[in-house]
């Protein structure tokens, strides 16, 4: 049985971070509710609490009661954590002062104790909480200290249970890693959580689950949807039917390349040429969200006529990953995500959901992609919005303006690739604007459109930043569009970050 950590929410930001750096330690970890605790899940080893938005003395801050779980199994508080075990323990959190937030240095006390195991003097951690414990319970032992805050780090006598004030799973916290490796040994983890470790059990997971059933999965050419039919077709081979949509609205070559790679890769893919339908509904309609919605029920549409032609079929799979979850679930009162693409597509063809990656993270999904043997141009794919190009047209939609659009595109995209800049950046592509230039080509006077440039770096799309990519390969890049695409006379880069901007124009 693949053993697993608890990870309790209490809503703070980083949650998501400890899950993260734990399955980068191999191990397998869930991120539940603080009042979902799974009473009766023999594989669970230790329980961690997460930080949270709210102070323990707010009136409205979650406190669920503990006392089992820190008998049963090992456990490490974190920030309010930390915090709410020393405050239900009779000790007092107060409001700290300005000086306990950011960067601070760890020194600990008690180097034997095994949290503290590795851990050198003046380590830099990072602090991220308006509370400090100020009255700390008998039984609780101070294992390190930091200038401004006496009890960074605690173990409670004759319990396997601990506390850190501060943020071990942050980048900032040097030895965050080393802390949560300790804890690890603590709850004598075996670590057995890789790539082929889960494609195995979650190959077996499938076929129990899917018997002899049919399933159809909506492609999108992007890595979540590939991986997920590489590992269904593993699992249940030609009973999965996979819909690949042509919306018109793709790059350049896109389907015809996308169809070739799944050939490639075994899978049973159905490829619709639906362009004409689309650019029909669209036709006239410039306002953003009108578009998006459009291009969205345009796809549930064509998607479910396909599907009909398919005889017996009970399921549908999605390619939702582990982040859309923890937000759906999510205790502090975020909307539910419906997956970009598919939204809708469930209720409206009344099929059982399968989602094969549902608990993996995005780094996570390229490396058991890459340990199903899926080529590393797949792997590596930029994210690519579900409406396409529809919303990089900014204005009414032709097809003149994505010929256009698809040229300038691949222009840019192939020279990423020609000067090895593509793996660089988080996500890149050519905008077209509703704005026309004066410019001058040879002895004559062109007016014509304008291509924007946009490529921006990032680790989770929710900020990002403009890619500082060299002049001369922008030289070179507005040069040939401007020379090669017929209709453009003038190219900008987008010098916008995200937040204010947003990666997409529309
Ligand atoms: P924004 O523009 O919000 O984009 O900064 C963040 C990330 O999400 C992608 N994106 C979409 N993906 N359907 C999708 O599947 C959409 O409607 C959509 N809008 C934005 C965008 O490409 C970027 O990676």
């Amino acid at each position: 049985m693949l053993e697993k950590i608890i990870i309790l929410d209490f809503g703070s930001q980083t949650t998501q971070l400890i899950g993260r750096r734990l399955r980068e330690l191999n191990m397998y970890c869930e991120i539940v509710p603080y009042n979902k605790f799974p009473e009766n899940d023999e594989s669970v080893i230790g329980v961690i609490l997460s930080g949270s938005p709210f102070s323990v003395n707010d009136a409205e801050s979650f406190k669920p009661e503990l006392t089992s779980i820190r008998k049963k199994y090992p456990v490490l508080g974190i920030c309010y954590g930390a915090q709410y075990l020393a405050y239900s323990s009779d000790g007092k959190v107060e409001k700290g002062d300005s000086r306990e937030y950011g960067r601070a240095m760890l020194t600990p006390i008690n180097t034997k104790d095994p949290l503290m195991k590795g851990i050198p003097e003046n380590s830099q951690v990072w602090m991220s909480h308006g509370d400090t414990i100020t009255t700390i319970p008998d039984h609780f032992q101070i294992i390190a200290n930091t200038e401004d805050v006496q009890c960074a780090a605690y173990h409670i006598e004759g319990e396997n249970t601990w506390g850190v004030q501060f943020h071990p799973e942050v980048y900032h916290t040097e030895v965050g890693i080393t802390i949560l490796d300790n804890f690890l040994t603590i709850c004598n983890a075996k670590k057995d959580w890789t790539p082929a470790n889960f494609i195995e059990s979650t190959v077996n997971q499938l076929k129990e689950q899917l018997g002899n059933d049919k399933v159809i999965l909506a492609l999108s050419g992007g890595v979540d949807s590939s991986v997920s039919a590489v590992l269904l077709n593993r699992a249940i081979g030609k009973n999965l039917t996979c819909i690949f949509v042509d919306n018109g609205l793709l790059r350049k070559n896109e389907f015809e390349k996308v169809l070739k790679d799944y050939e490639h890769l075994g899978l049973n893919v159905i490829g619709v040429d639906a362009k004409e339908y689309f650019y029909q509904e669209l036709k006239g309609v410039t306002e953003p969200e009108k578009k998006r919605k459009i291009i969205g029920k345009g796809f549930i549409e064509i998607f479910d006529q396909e599907a009909h032609k398919l005889k017996d079929i009970k399921w549908l799979a999605q390619g939702t990953i582990y982040p859309d979850i923890i937000e759906s679930l999510s205790i502090t009162g975020h909307v539910i995500k419906s997956h970009h693409n598919v939204g809708g597509l469930p209720e409206k063809m009344n099929l059982k959901l399968v989602e094969p990656l549902r608990l993996l993270f995005k780094d996570e999904v390229r490396r058991v992609g890459r340990e199903l043997g899926m080529e590393e141009h797949l792997i590596k794919r930029h994210p690519f919005p579900g409406p396409g190009l529809g919303v990089r047209i900014l204005g009414d939609i032709t097809p003149e303006k994505v010929r256009i659009l698809q040229d300038a595109d691949d222009i840019f995209i192939q020279g990423l690739r020609d000067w090895n800049l593509y793996d660089e950046v988080w996500q890149a592509g050519a905008i077209l604007l509703p704005v026309q230039s004066v410019g001058v080509m040879g002895d004559e006077r062109t007016y014509e459109n304008t291509v924007t440039l946009r490529a921006v770096t990032s680790t989770d799309a929710m900020t990002a930043d403009w890619a500082r990519l060299p002049y001369e390969f922008l030289a070179k890049i507005s040069n040939e569009i401007i020379n090669k695409v017929k209709g453009v006379n003038r190219v900008v880069y987008d010098i916008s970050s995200k937040p204010p901007a947003t990666i997409e124009w529309e």
